[in-house]
């Protein structure tokens, strides 16, 4: 007898990894409305019970814990017939000095922003196979332009954009399409997560104790732009996945344009020497 599983209708299913709060909430919000079954990842048990009241099926994922990973894919096979679409949303940033990080706390960050979607997507590849689905990678513009104090985050994000461009190439031919989504500011927890994990971590002896204050700024640097709603970029991803010919980047959020330009127009010593100054990183004399 087969065991197989079956489904009783042809809903289009979405799997949505970080839905405790933000960007990932807005998602569920928005897939949802569009009529897709909503496949809501979370790792503390309170969000995954809040995550069911809503309607929603919650997943336990750690993204950083292969063996949840494996489990959730697991069962989902056991549930499922394919994924219509993953979203590698998951994701944090980890500010302050370059070298005011210790080996764990870079290695965390990386593994968080760029290891786990490469490996979350890995794993659900034969889902994704089967409905020649999309995978929607959450990038940022910090991974297009570096400030200081938030090096970790963008050389994260840069490397997560880089992974993307390849995995759409490799994609291909398997019919899967891959879409980096590159937002500026927007509303959710981001800014005050940054601030907690950054003074959990302060560095006593840290030369660059004086700059806590700038280091602060940037860690809520994107509640301080008026931060695009949550929910309008949701929908903006659902209406891109609906398009026949799906974008391969999809920009949004406040102040992603300016800094796009800026990365790509102002030359690397002038950019510099404005955030040296807007930092007030000056040369002690
Ligand atoms: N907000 C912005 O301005 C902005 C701009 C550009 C890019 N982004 C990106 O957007 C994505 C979503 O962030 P957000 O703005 O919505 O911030 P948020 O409100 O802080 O949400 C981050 C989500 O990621 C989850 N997460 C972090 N580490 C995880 C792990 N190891 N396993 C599972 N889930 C984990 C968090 O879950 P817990 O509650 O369990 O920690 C939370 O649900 C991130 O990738 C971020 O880099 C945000």
């Amino acid at each position: 007898m087969s065991t197989a599983p079956t489904e009783p209708s042809r809903q289009p299913t979405v799997l949505i990894t970080g839905c405790s709060s933000g960007i990932g909430q807005a998602l569920c919000r928005a897939f949802d409305a569009a009529g897709y079954r909503v496949l809501a990842g979370a790792r503390r048990e309170e969000d995954l019970t809040r995550l069911a009241a809503s309607g929603w099926t919650p997943i336990r994922l750690d993204v950083n814990d292969d063996s949840a990973i494996d489990a959730a894919v697991d069962s989902l096979r056991t549930q499922l017939t394919g994924l219509d679409v993953l979203i590698n949303n998951a994701g944090y940033g980890a500010m302050g000095p370059v070298l005011d990080f210790e080996r764990d706390r870079l290695r965390a960050q990386f593994e968080t922003n760029v290891l786990a979607p490469v490996a979350l997507t890995r794993a659900c590849l034969p889902l994704l196979s089967a409905r020649q689905g999309c995978v929607i990678n959450i990038g940022s513009v910090a991974g297009l332009l570096t400030s200081p104090f938030a090096g970790a985050y963008c050389a994260s994000k840069a490397a997560l954009h880089r992974l993307t461009e390849a995995m759409r190439m490799e994609l291909d031919p398997l019919g899967i399409d891959v879409i980096l989504v590159r937002p500026g500011a927007v509303a959710s927890s981001f800014g005050q997560r940054a601030l907690s994990e950054f003074h959990a971590r302060l560095q006593p002896d840290s030369p660059w104790q004086p700059w806590q204050e700038a280091i602060d700024r940037r860690a809520i640097s994107s509640e301080r732009l008026k931060p695009t709603p949550a929910d309008r970029l949701a929908r903006q991803l659902v209406a891109a996945v609906a398009r026949r010919r799906r974008p391969r980047l999809i920009r949004a959020g406040q102040g992603g344009v300016a800094v796009a330009l800026a990365a790509r127009w102002l030359p690397g010593a002038l950019r510099e020497r404005l955030l040296i100054r807007y930092f007030g990183l000056h040369k002690r004399n």
